[in-house]
């Protein structure tokens, strides 16, 4: 899979895609990520990406031609799958959106900053829109980090045991059922005795009934319930 991040603030994607399971996916090749700054495509003299809007509302506006030339550029090398909008009014992401965009091959992710991009890229160019939340943060960088994190666990390899990602939460619309590690008691805080008892089957029946419960409790709307 190749993920093409398009954003004005470079440094905001450093650390979230050089550490950990995205770090270890990359070095494995399981997946490319280029991120490109696109102060380094406009034709402005002084480099400027934003401008004022149209009817004068406040704030800026990203301009159109440095986000055109680099998707331009990019599609002028591959196909693209998808062009991706991070925007506060896009449709919420979710484990199913992250699970079929696992299945790629090559998307590009545009990243709004100031007040927004310019319409016209998202009339003509984008072909998703997505919202990690009904919150509004200073720009798509953290949520395209969201996003390609979530992404890149689903990819075969990325995570030493697959089974763990299966297993997550929202996979199977259950909340994951809670976890332990040595000690088996601490503080007189004890493990439940069924995870040492080496009893596969009921060990797996009591996975699936605390997933249940937590759901029930915690998220009810996941079962269809509560709404
Ligand atoms: N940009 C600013 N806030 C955002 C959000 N909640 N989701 C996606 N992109 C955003």
């Amino acid at each position: 899979m190749r993920i093409d991040i398009l954003t004005v603030m470079p440094e905001m994607l450093e650390s979230p895609l050089n550490c950990s399971i995205v770090k270890r996916a990359r070095d494995k090749g399981l997946v490319e990520i280029h991120v490109h700054n696109l102060r380094d495509y406009t034709l402005d003299k002084h480099r400027k990406v934003d401008d004022y809007p149209f009817g004068g509302e406040a704030g800026m506006v990203m301009k159109i031609q440095p986000v055109y030339d680099c998707i331009a550029k990019l599609k002028a090398e591959r196909e693209y799958d998808e062009v991706i909008f991070m925007t506060p009014d896009g449709s919420t992401f979710d484990q199913p959106m992250a699970n079929s965009l696992s299945m790629l091959e090559n998307i590009i992710i545009l990243c709004g900053h100031y007040k927004g991009v310019d319409y016209r890229i998202r009339e003509h160019l984008v072909t998703k829109e997505i919202s990690i939340g009904d919150y509004v943060l200073t720009g798509g960088e953290l949520p395209a980090a969201c996003v390609v994190d979530s992404v890149v666990r689903l990819i075969p390899g990325a995570i030493g045991d697959e089974q763990s990602a299966l297993s997550d939460s929202f996979q199977d619309n259950l909340l994951a059922p809670p976890v332990y590690t040595r000690p088996a008691e601490y503080n007189g805080w004890k493990v439940p005795e069924i995870l040492l008892s080496g009893h596969e089957a009921k060990i797996l029946q009591w996975r699936l009934d605390q997933a249940l419960e937590r759901t029930k409790r915690l998220r009810p709307d996941l079962l269809g319930e509560g709404e």
